[in-house]
């Protein structure tokens, strides 16, 4: 089939790279020359592991370009994959979506085009973006675009740092729309998915257990509502162990035995059960907040969603606290920081803990030294004023300092000389803040080893 992809981010060029791979015609549109250039180079603009091996392994398939002339006319199905930044109260920004609706709209020529929205959307954007979609194409075209055009959803379940292997072999794919046609559309385009009927790459091999995958079509609002309802309740099942995990250090409980214990029960399961400082990044904030917010729309209040964000604040504090209880003064410590992206395997520091904890250690007067050994370039740009406190390597980050708190659990941290490193600190203490590292090992070294909760 044909396809175009409108937003050359996360979720745009995974979507388009997969498709591609899978044997359909895709044009990536993006209107930002600076990355189509680098697209078309065989670059990724962003660091996910496995992209640039499947943009390169569906090459053939794959053109790049910041023209909607050139992608949008001839579409079975057009993807809208542009940024939905949160706006001061909760609320999506839509400007991005609005004017890719438009162009979209404006460039349809096929028999039919399915428009599907993968932002982020409020529930109800699905009516709102077909009423522009309507508009454009009936504006350009004069005449109306009943039976040419459907507008569907099909939310994007994909984490960052695992993106390919989620879409490729995803827990399900939600469609929806109110228009058969277009989930009859979008059920061919994921037909080998489904079935799992296409060679897998060799860097990233089908896992063994993966059956079929189950696929759930559904109208435009459920499908709208599906991917809020889960990302609200893995932001939630993080936060409920971090709820958990201060009682555990209060009585003196070993969290992470508590985690595996609870989780073991099916009916719980054991992922997104990992305590520590808590989730960032661009979805669960994002998401809960505008959760909320379109609650508030029907005047109702939802206080179970309201609560995972305000544990989710309060990790971040408590790591500070936690360092306060233990070295009494913080003022003039200088306090080593290991990882800055939001989690390991991304450059996104999003809503990343890191940054909080960077600032209101310098608002408490001590002295950051920051590390991240992917993310480094990228804070220069984005926290220009905590640039400063930057280090060129993790082992930089262990001279002088009072104590390291370990904040994104990158695999290079895990593996660093910790033995070693210890007679470069002034005080070896480390705040273990994702129960990452082997405490009894470091204990054996002669750290004084602090987790979350004890
Ligand atoms: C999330 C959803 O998982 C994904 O389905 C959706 O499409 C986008 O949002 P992502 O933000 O990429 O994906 O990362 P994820 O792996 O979910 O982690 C989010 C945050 O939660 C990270 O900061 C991570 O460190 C934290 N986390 C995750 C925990 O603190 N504990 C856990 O058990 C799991």
């Amino acid at each position: 089939m044909k396809v175009s992809v409108v937003g050359t981010g996360y979720v745009g060029l995974t979507t388009g790279a997969s498709l591609a791979y899978l044997g359909h015609q895709v044009t990536c549109i993006d209107l930002d020359p600076k990355k189509i250039e680098m697209l078309r180079a065989g670059r990724s603009p962003i660091f996910e592991p496995f992209l640039e091996d499947l943009l390169a392994a569906a090459s053939a398939n794959l053109t790049f370009t910041t023209e909607y002339a050139d992608g949008v006319p001839n579409a079975d199905v057009v993807f809208v994959a542009v940024q939905t930044p949160s706006l001061p109260d909760g609320n999506p920004d839509l400007r991005f979506l609005r004017s890719a609706a438009e162009s979209v709209g404006q460039h349809v020529a096929g028999d039919y085009t399915v428009v599907v929205n993968k932002s982020t959307v409020p529930i109800g954007s699905g009516n709102w973006v077909d009423a522009i979609l309507r508009d454009a194409y009936e504006e350009r075209h004069g005449a109306s675009a009943d039976g040419r055009l459907g507008v569907a959803s099909n939310p994007e379940f994909l984490r960052e740092g695992s993106a390919i292997g989620d879409t490729l072999y995803p827990d399900r794919i939600v469609i929806g729309s109110d228009d058969d046609r277009s989930l009859e559309v979008l059920t061919r385009l994921y037909r080998t998915v489904l079935d799992q009927s296409f060679t897998a790459p060799a860097f990233l091999p089908r896992p063994d257990d993966l059956g079929a995958v189950p696929l759930v079509s559904t109208d435009l609002a459920s499908a709208e509502l599906i991917k809020y309802a889960a990302n609200a309740f893995l932001a939630l099942k993080i936060s409920y162990i971090n709820e958990i995990g201060y009682l555990a250090g209060k009585v003196g409980a070993d969290i992470t035995k508590v985690a595996r214990g609870t989780g073991l029960d099916s009916r719980i399961g054991s992922r997104f059960l990992q305590p520590g400082v808590g989730w960032g990044g661009s979805c669960f904030g994002k998401d809960t907040a505008a959760l909320i917010s379109t609650a508030a729309e029907y005047n109702y209040d939802m206080p179970i969603v309201r609560a995972a964000r305000e544990v989710n604040e309060r990790q971040r504090g408590a790591v500070v606290d936690r360092l306060l209880d233990e070295l009494r003064i913080i003022k003039g410590r200088r306090i080593g920081v290991l990882g800055l992206a939001f989690k390991p395997n991304t450059d996104d520091l999003r809503d990343a803990p890191a940054i909080d904890i960077a600032r209101t250690l310098v608002a408490r007067g001590a002295r950051p030294k920051l590390h991240d050994p992917v993310a480094a370039e990228r804070f220069r740009r984005e926290q220009p004023d905590l640039a400063e406190y930057l280090c060129d390597s993790a082992e930089d980050v262990f001279d002088g300092v009072d104590a390291i708190i370990l904040v994104t659990e990158w695999s290079h941290y895990l593996e660093l000389d910790w033995a070693k490193l210890m007679g470069m600190m002034r005080t070896p203490i480390v705040l273990d803040g994702r129960y990452a590292l082997d405490r009894a090992r470091l204990e054996k070294s002669g750290y004084r080893y602090l987790s979350m909760t004890n």
